[in-house]
């Protein structure tokens, strides 16, 4: 496990040789313990490199050679006739983690996406990934208006999609105040407030007094300006030790935001801690359209 000022010495660069690129099927593997078919085949990244696409990569210097310890990867998209990066994957290998390494990638691909003139960036993550729910909303300033059923099928050869590959799309607003002053760290006051309505709220899922997923009254919650959803601290190990447990998340969770999102509400924030207690998170939903959430947009 690398130190934190050991990641001092770990460099964020774009991969540009042969060399460089051949490095991502090894990180891939190991991150998603993927068979060979699911990763990116290496022509294909070879041309989407050559076409202007992003690929950023955190190096090791491993006995003079550069070791690719993370990567993120994204390609020119058109939503809402703009042209967008779709950032397609993000992986940091398990030793190199909590180091600020992918908060450092995400960076790095932001400047390169607004050199390009690009102002959105749009991603894909599981919801019920509460480490990435923290990453993407607390430390990047995302939103979201659109959840995906089963978006990659019901299953890949990926570790991290046995319970089905449900997504949140996400919109990231590379210049607005929002994403600035999270990137800045400034999302002190964010949190407050989404802890103080969070005190306030009735969630529409919340955990029973068993652990299971317990449902809310949907006409009730939506007649309401905010909602909220509860999730499990960690649900990979929640799917080790109880797959049906974990499902009956996947169901319950799948319903909330499809009720919420087809109601008009905009997933806006997420806390990782519920009732003060650290472990379980939730996400803050409000009603309104991206553009008001971020009005400069
Ligand atoms: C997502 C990923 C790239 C993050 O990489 P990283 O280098 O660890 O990222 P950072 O160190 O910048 O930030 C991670 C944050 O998650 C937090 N975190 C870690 N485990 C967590 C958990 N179980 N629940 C909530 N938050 C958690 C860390 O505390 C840190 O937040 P903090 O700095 O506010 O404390 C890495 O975990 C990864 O490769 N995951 C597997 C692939 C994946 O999910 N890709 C992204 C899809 S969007």
């Amino acid at each position: 496990m690398m130190s934190r000022g050991g990641a001092q010495q770990i460099g964020i660069r774009d991969l540009t040789t042969i060399d460089d690129l051949s490095q991502l099927k090894a990180v891939e593997k190991e991150v998603w313990g993927m068979a060979d078919e699911d990763t990116l085949p290496l022509t294909l990244a070879i041309a989407c490199k050559a076409a202007g696409n992003i690929f950023v990569g955190a190096f090791d210097k491993d006995n003079d050679k550069d070791k690719l310890v993370g990567f993120a990867f994204g390609f020119l998209g058109r939503e809402h006739g703009q042209t967008t990066i779709h950032s397609h994957m993000l992986a940091v290998l398990d030793a190199y983690r909590h180091l600020d390494l992918g908060s450092r990638l995400k960076q790095a691909q932001r400047e390169r996406a607004v050199a390009m003139g690009v102002h959105e960036m749009t991603w894909t993550y599981d919801p019920l990934q509460s480490r990435n729910a923290h990453f993407n909303f607390s430390k990047l300033g995302v939103v979201s208006d659109t959840y995906k059923v089963d978006f990659y099928g019901p299953e890949t050869s990926s570790m991290l999609h046995r319970n089905g590959t449900d997504r949140l799309w996400v919109r990231w607003m590379l210049n607005s105040r929002r994403v600035r002053d999270r990137l800045a760290g400034k999302s002190t006051n964010a949190r407050a407030e989404t802890l103080d309505a969070m005190r306030l709220l009735a969630p529409l899922v919340s955990f029973d007094p068993s652990g299971k997923p317990g449902r809310a009254d949907l006409a009730e919650s939506l007649a309401r300006l905010r909602v909220s959803i509860e999730i499990p601290g960690d649900i990979l190990e929640v799917e080790r030790t109880d797959m049906g447990l974990a499902r009956e998340w996947r169901d319950a969770t799948q319903w909330a935001f499809r009720e919420a999102v087809n109601a008009g509400f905009v997933v806006a924030e997420f806390c990782r801690s519920i009732r003060g207690q650290q472990g379980p998170g939730a996400y803050l939903l409000q009603r309104g359209t991206v553009s008001e959430l971020i009005p400069e947009v």
